[in-house]
């Protein structure tokens, strides 16, 4: 199967990387054709670290690596499904998706990685169904898929991204579209919760990681998970979770807003709540 993959970034690569390991073609789209080779040039370096551990074998490295292409956008007229997970902003993703709709082949699948966004506004106005593939950070040591069913979304549709996740080795859950859906419905609150705690001074951002660690055995504590998904998209998250339904408890604390405008977005950024610069 051919995959075209919109947004090269953290979510989209590994996206490309889970498809490729499984043989199929991904082919890699960024802001530009230099930028996306930049992305793919990351994702070799962090395959070829794998090989170095001894986590994989070269030839695997090689061969899933041949299998990530950077083409041109006419490329994409003849893909099997086109995965958008470009920035979480409704018109960025329409006015892609309505290029994609004039060059696509008929039968070719739309659907977008989209963390909170409504998939049935997303899809309105295509001629290509729309429906919601939503993968998690890091992509290919996550196991879900949400498969988001938009007002508009086939049955036929569901079932197809559902199989094809357990192809490529993922569990989909079927999700009704719902601000955040399931996941960030409740996981970014929490990040959130994390941060008023710290904000309140009720103890130290390395406490309340460990605390929740600790207490309730996560692999990591809000704080380190939000600098991982990155503050610009919790906020992000708890603007659309605050805006669809208006419920004060979806408020964003005021710091995560003064972190995002200082550039503090976490891992990505290099500093967020803790410090990641080498
Ligand atoms: N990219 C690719 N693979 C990675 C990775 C990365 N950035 N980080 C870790 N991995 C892989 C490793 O290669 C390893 O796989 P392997 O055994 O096949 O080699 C596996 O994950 C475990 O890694 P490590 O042993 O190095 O590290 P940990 O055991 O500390 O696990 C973690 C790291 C998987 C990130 C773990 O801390 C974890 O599960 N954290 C919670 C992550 C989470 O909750 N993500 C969801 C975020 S919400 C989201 O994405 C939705 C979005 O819409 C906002």
């Amino acid at each position: 199967m051919k995959v075209a993959v919109f947004g090269a970034g953290t979510m989209g690569s590994g996206i490309a990387q889970v498809f490729a390991a499984k043989g199929h073609t991904a082919l890699m789209y960024a802001s530009s054709v230099a930028s996306a080779q930049r992305h793919k040039d990351k994702l070799a370096a962090s395959l070829n670290k794998k090989v170095a551990k001894g986590k994989m074998t070269q030839e695997d490295c090689d061969a899933l690596l041949s299998r990530v292409l950077v083409e041109e956008f006419e490329a994409a007229a003849d893909a099997d499904l086109v995965i958008e997970c470009v920035a979480e902003k409704m018109e960025t993703k329409k006015e892609l998706l309505g290029r994609l709709d004039a060059i696509c082949k008929d039968s070719a699948i739309f659907a977008s990685n989209t963390s909170s966004l409504s998939i049935t506004e997303i899809g309105a106005g295509l001629k290509h169904p729309m429906v919601g593939m939503h993968f998690f950070n890091p992509v290919p040591a996550m196991k879900l898929v949400e498969v988001i069913a938009g007002a508009n979304t086939p049955d036929e549709l569901v079932e197809y991204i559902k199989n094809l996740s357990v192809e490529i080795g993922k569990t989909p859950v079927v999700v009704n579209e719902a601000p955040g859906f399931v996941v960030n419905k409740i996981l970014i609150p929490y990040c959130n919760e994390g941060v008023c705690v710290l904000h309140e001074g009720v103890a130290s951002a390395e406490d309340i990681d460990i605390a929740m660690q600790l207490g309730c055995n996560h692999p990591m504590g809000p704080l380190h998970l939000g600098d991982l998904i990155g503050w610009d998209i919790v906020l992000n998250i708890m603007d659309v979770l605050y805006n669809e339904t208006h419920d004060s408890k979806y408020r964003a604390n005021v710091l995560i807003r003064k972190m995002v405008r200082a550039g503090k977005l976490g891992i990505k950024s290099g500093e967020g709540f803790f410090n990641y610069k080498k």
